[in-house]
């Protein structure tokens, strides 16, 4: 007799490219009386999962918001913790990623960072380039806007050479000046820890993006919560500003 669940989950709808807003390690580390880098400690746990989870449900794209340009008016000794557990991680992780065949990317501008972080970025790149099963990306010091407004200065100074008219610019010409050029929209956002807002966070990549908002802190998302975020995904009917049969 054919396994009928195999079958559904066979066919289940996978989502290409996975987004999250990796929120809630503060209140993680409150509710345990610990210090608030303590909980992002806990959440690199977390990112690990998500990419040994992403691997497993055949999901090729997952983008981490990792810290947004606003980050930096947090207080400095937080800063320089993420930023510490930043270099930290990627020195460690760079042989297993590149193994599961990762490849990692940096999403954000490359300003404010030590010659440290510089040189941690650069490393997990070229180590990880290879990696053909999965693209994790890593925004950092990223924020939608500023990218949006940065992608709309390169077309006006196109357009002041003479390279391009402004009836050349269209959704493909703006979208291949964004920092996410070259990667697919992503499918699915989640943020954990109940918040429902997008906070700078892939704006103009998510206009048909399915959003999820699990009750969760991002320390205690682990495998099993990734995958409940797949089969919640799968329930969902995509229909990209058309009708279907239905409605
Ligand atoms: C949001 O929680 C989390 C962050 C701003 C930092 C996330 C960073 C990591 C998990 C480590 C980064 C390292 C790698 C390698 C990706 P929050 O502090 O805003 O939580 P709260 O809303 O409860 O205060």
């Amino acid at each position: 007799m054919r396994d009928i669940t195999a079958i559904m989950s066979r066919d289940r709808a996978i989502p290409k490219h996975v987004a999250i807003i990796m929120d809630g390690n503060g209140r993680w580390a409150k509710q345990r009386n610990k210090e608030r880098y303590e909980g992002h400690i806990a959440g690199v746990e977390s990112v690990r999962a998500a990419v040994r989870a992403a691997v497993r449900n055949g999901v090729e794209w997952l983008t981490l918001y990792a810290f947004s340009t606003e980050n930096w008016g947090r207080p400095t000794a937080e800063v320089d913790a993420i930023m510490e557990l930043f270099c930290r991680t990627v020195m460690g992780e760079a042989k297993e990623l590149a193994s599961q065949g990762v490849r990692v990317k940096v999403m954000g501008e490359r300003t404010r960072f030590s010659a440290e972080v510089l040189a941690m970025i650069d490393h997990i790149e070229r180590s990880t380039a290879e990696g053909a099963r999965l693209t994790l990306v890593l925004a950092f010091n990223y924020s939608a806007r500023r990218e949006i407004i940065l992608a709309a200065q390169a077309l006006a100074e196109r357009v002041a050479k003479g390279d391009i008219r402004v009836d050349d610019i269209d959704e493909e010409l703006f979208a291949s000046e964004l920092m996410s050029s070259g990667m697919p929209d992503p499918d699915f956002v989640i943020r954990t820890s109940g918040e429902c807002r997008l906070s700078n966070f892939l704006l103009w990549q998510s206009s048909y993006a399915e959003l999820y908002f699990p009750d969760v802190l991002w320390p205690d998302f682990g495998e099993e919560a990734f995958d409940k975020a797949m089969e919640v995904y799968a329930q969902r009917e995509r229909r990209y500003g058309l009708v279907t049969e239905d409605c």
